[in-house]
């Protein structure tokens, strides 16, 4: 049985995430969308939030399942039994980082395997730090974020005004 780790911050979850999760599920037997605890960072939506919306937002696939992990990614791999690391490439800019944390991750386990997917064209400008600055300035995110992702930032918003 194929099974995939997809990591990331999530914060919030995209449709280019989503563009990703639906590809890889074609693919995989199991995706596992892993929402990474990082308390280095501050974030707008807490972790079970996180794990809540994605969960929401695939809920239409039978074979994701949605995680929290804090650490490192290559101990969760292990932990989950995953097979592969999975990471969007959305733009060459995406793509020193992106060949860093996978050799990186591959130096402190060989056996950490990393597969990069391609979202659509109209997914590969989507980023999450864009849709929350857009959201804070008043503009129109709602079609770059799967619907339930839409009602918590809307939630968040009207909580601030
Ligand atoms: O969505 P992001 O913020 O680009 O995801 C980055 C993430 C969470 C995949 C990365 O920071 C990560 O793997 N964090 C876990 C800690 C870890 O293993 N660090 C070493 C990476 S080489």
């Amino acid at each position: 049985m194929n099974k995939v780790l997809y990591p990331g911050s999530f914060d919030p979850f995209t449709n280019g995430h989503l563009d990703l999760v639906n590809r890889a599920a074609g693919i995989f037997d199991t995706v596992i969308v892993a929402v990474a605890v990082n308390p280095g960072k501050n974030p707008l939506f807490s972790i079970g939030d996180r794990v809540e919306m994605i969960r929401k937002s695939c809920g239409h696939l039978g074979n994701v399942e949605v995680v929290s992990f804090h650490g490192l990614l290559v101990d969760a791999l292990e932990r989950y039994k995953a097979h592969a690391v999975l990471r969007g490439l959305r733009a060459f800019s995406d793509f020193e980082y992106e060949l860093q944390m996978a050799l990186m991750n591959r130096s402190m386990r060989s056996a950490c395997e990393t597969i990069f997917m391609m979202p659509t064209p109209e997914n590969s400008f989507v980023s999450s730090s864009m849709v929350k600055e857009i959201a804070h300035l008043g503009g129109d995110f709602a079609q770059y974020v799967p619907a339930p992702v839409k009602e918590a930032i809307e939630q968040v918003i009207e909580g601030e005004l």
